[in-house]
């Protein structure tokens, strides 16, 4: 039995969890920056980042010692109360952002981040529609599915998601679908699980124009592309084209469990009391990991190591089973002459963590964005190593 397979039946043993996820077959007990420890002693680089979660890499001692420290000094209260990290999170937050997002509500996730966008869009156009991109992901609660391109989680729900209607990626003449019934269209700047599709700068432009026209609010859903994993701080702003409002998650406290709705002031100002709310949304403990992350990010110009680490990742095109390379900064996709899933095994033997897509020879990475550049040059050597698939593919 191989090391991966034995760590498989080690990670299989019986549990009460429920088994919803498909995993990796290896079991880790510590990560370290770019690295995963797994129990049977292997180390392996890891290109998928916990999904694009490990901006900064695991375990941070910024991170943690600003989680340590406000644990042991206020770990949690509510909304009820005003919370001075929380304001000064807010602050720094927008501020990061920029692009005329000057209001944050904060709660735990993605999901909640875009649902509470769109109830916000519904809520305040009093509209019952959405517009959505094609292949785009947003979460699995019913708002978020209803923008979500997947069969297999929506056909159960027929019936329960709201009137929604599809626009193709980066076509201008689907943009007029967008009228006057739409409360929202709501788009990743960078279709992630998609396949890494990057949505042109005109189309963004045509989207922000059309919702102008029609009195509709245009959402980015910022969960993978935002907190500096592009090389800037959100696409929000990029080319003057701006959202009403943005989500941002994942990265966000690398690695705590936070979800942000960033707003503009036209909105902002339409949002009442009591509108929104979350118990979890917004605790001392995640505010101090979102300060240490932005911290991080600027003291260590980490907006520039994630543009370095891209063009890095770029110069993979051609190397081994890679065809082309598609994606910036820590968000990249590379295409293949040969199945995602056959790579990512092979690569996972090798001491590879890689992530796939909804395209099968789409290979997603989201490694940390200060991950060595050395870890770079290993992967392009594994995948040299690994040629023979693409032939065995062509065959
Ligand atoms: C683009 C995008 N939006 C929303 C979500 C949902 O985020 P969460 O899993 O934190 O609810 C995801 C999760 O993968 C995502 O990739």
């Amino acid at each position: 039995m191989d090391a991966v397979a034995a760590a498989r039946v080690r990670t299989m043993k019986q549990s009460a969890l429920i088994e919803t996820y498909e995993q990796f077959p290896l079991e880790i007990t510590h990560a370290s920056g770019s690295r995963l420890f797994a129990r049977d002693g292997r180390t392996y680089w890891d290109f998928y980042g916990g999904h694009a979660v490990a901006l900064l890499g695991h375990s941070h001692p910024a991170v943690a010692s600003a989680i340590a420290e406000q644990a042991s000094r206020l770990a949690f209260y509510s909304n009820a109360l005003p919370i001075e990290i929380r304001d000064r999170a807010a602050d720094r937050l927008c501020a990061f952002a920029g692009a005329g997002l000057e209001r944050v509500f904060f709660c735990n996730s993605g999901a909640e981040a875009n649902e509470n966008a769109l109830k916000l869009a519904l809520q305040q156009t009093g509209r019952r529609r959405i517009a959505a991109i094609e292949g785009g992901w947003h979460g699995r609660t019913l708002l978020c599915l209803s923008a979500t391109t997947d069969a297999k989680l929506t056909n159960p729900l027929d019936g329960l998601l709201i009137d929604s209607v599809r626009l193709r990626a980066n076509t201008l003449e689907d943009v007029s679908k967008i009228d006057a019934s739409c409360a929202a269209v709501i788009v990743e700047p960078i279709a992630s699980i998609a396949g890494i599709i990057e949505m042109q700068p005109a189309f963004l432009a045509a989207l922000r124009k059309r919702c102008d026209e029609v009195g509709a609010y245009l959402i980015y859903d910022e969960i993978q592309t935002g907190v500096g994993r592009l090389g800037r701080p959100y696409v929000a702003g990029a080319h003057g084209t701006h959202p009403d409002l943005a989500t941002s998650a994942k990265s966000l406290a690398n690695g705590l469990p936070i979800g942000a709705l960033l707003m503009n002031a036209k909105v902002a100002a339409k949002v009442k009391r009591g509108d929104l709310g979350s118990t979890f949304g917004g605790g001392p403990i995640v505010c101090a990991a979102l300060l240490a992350v932005l911290d991080t990010i600027e003291r260590e110009d980490l907006l520039m190591q994630a543009t370095r680490l891209g063009e890095a990742l770029h110069r993979l095109a051609g190397v081994g089973p890679v065809r082309g390379v598609r994606g910036r900064g820590g968000l990249i996709g590379l295409e293949l002459a040969c199945p995602a899933k056959t790579l990512q095994h092979a690569l996972l033997e090798s001491g590879f963590v890689t992530g796939t897509s909804a395209i099968p020879n789409v290979m997603r990475l989201m490694p940390p964005i200060n991950m060595p550049l050395a870890a770079v040059d290993e992967f392009a050597a594994a995948l040299q190593r690994l040629t023979g698939l693409a032939e065995g593919s062509a065959k």
